[in-house]
């Protein structure tokens, strides 16, 4: 009996990371996720993330992606954001999963076939508006995020290719667009919310001269409306040109040019906000039914969930342990919070009470 036991003690103590003798301390990579470059996806290695040995530990997908690879179990970590009808977002490998828990695991779900991902089931998408400014091009979506792994309820956060440890959330995510003029250039920054049945992501031109600007990733606490204030609506699906926003967190106050400094998640939920952002004019807009547009999609019933190669409940233990920066339960408080409003500092505070309360009741 106590040998028995003694050996199942031992197994635990093996199981648990903490116990072992040569545990992780670095977090940070040789090179930052953000200044990798790839030509094309065919310049791509099997994992771009190719650190071992860091908190956070190994890159949950891969990256090279084809036909084979393409299934509603892909760990297909090579994102498209070319135009609205084919674009993908993140989303987790495991159903009911919370943002905050996965953004490191994050794959790719993608709106058309052919780029060995999985695919956004039919009908998960209840409206769109997808706008090209000079500088970018972004979506904003509604969504039922369960059909794409992530819990109902959850208020969500943020992925960008920076993340506290440069490695970028994903860990080893990376995007591709045509939107910019000829083949797939790898967009260098972008940003993505989702949470609350919505989503917005926004892809930079690379050769823009503000791409780190527009594409800002220190506002994750202030979602949707105030990185990518946008007048999308649900149950609309639409494509236009638009003007270019204001940079995140840069508004103009009594004629006076003014930076939002985002508190301190320690500081707890963000309650006020000193200003509304413009959203900037859109034009020649043209709508579409989703049917007609979104084609070759599985139903839902269909999608099923990963073999579990990713061991994403060990994975998210690290990553609590390495604190990124603003995704852990202020992005989820927050993120979402402004990312529902109208646009309104009057909403957004509707929201954010919403928000603070669905949180407590989550936890
Ligand atoms: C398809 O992708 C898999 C997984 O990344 C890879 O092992 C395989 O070599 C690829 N096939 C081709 C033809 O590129
Ligand atoms: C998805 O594709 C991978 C790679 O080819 C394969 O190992 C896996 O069994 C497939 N899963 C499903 C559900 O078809």
């Amino acid at each position: 009996m106590i040998g028995s036991s003694s050996i199942a003690v031992a197994a635990l103590l093996a199981l648990s990371p903490l116990a072992q003798a040569q545990a992780p301390t670095n977090q940070f990579p040789q090179t930052p996720l953000a200044d990798k470059r790839y030509d094309s996806p065919a310049a791509l290695p099997y994992k771009v993330d190719s650190d071992t040995g860091l908190l956070r530990g190994s890159q949950a997908g891969f990256n090279i992606c084809n036909s084979t690879t393409e299934n509603q179990s892909s760990l297909c970590q090579t994102s498209y954001f070319n135009s609205v009808e084919d674009f993908c977002i993140w989303g987790p490998i495991e159903k009911d999963s919370t943002v905050a828990d996965t953004e490191g695991e994050m794959v790719a779900w993608c709106s058309k076939p052919g780029h060995g991902t999985r695919l956004i089931p039919q009908g998960a998408l209840t409206g769109i508006q997808w706008i090209k400014t000079p500088d970018y091009v972004q979506a904003v979506g509604f969504l039922d995020q369960s059909q794409i792994n992530i819990k109902a309820g959850d208020w969500g956060g943020e992925m960008d290719p920076h993340g506290a440890d440069l490695r970028g959330n994903p860990m080893g995510g990376v995007i591709f667009s045509t939107a910019f003029g000829g083949s797939a250039k790898q967009v260098i920054e972008w940003h993505n919310f989702v949470g609350g049945n919505k989503f917005c992501f926004k892809a930079c031109d690379p050769a823009g001269p503000n791409a780190a600007h527009f594409c800002e990733h220190i506002y994750d606490r202030i979602g949707c409306d105030y990185n990518i204030p946008n007048a999308a609506q649900d149950k609309v699906f639409e494509s236009c040109l638009g003007d270019n926003q204001d940079y995140p967190g840069v508004y103009t106050s009594n004629g006076q040019v003014m930076t939002y400094t985002q508190p301190a998640e320690s500081l707890g939920a963000i309650s006020t906000m000193p200003y509304t952002p413009k959203v900037p004019a859109s034009s020649s807009c043209s709508t579409f039914e989703s049917a007609k547009v979104y084609t070759g999609l599985p139903t839902a019933a269909a999608t099923t969930t990963s073999g579990g190669a990713a061991a994403t409940g060990s994975v998210s233990g690290s990553g609590s342990a390495t604190s990124k920066a603003g995704t852990a339960v202020g992005a989820k408080a927050t993120g979402t919070a402004a990312g529902n409003g109208a646009g309104s500092v009057g909403v957004g505070l509707v929201s954010v009470m919403g928000v603070v309360g669905a949180v407590v009741f989550l936890s």
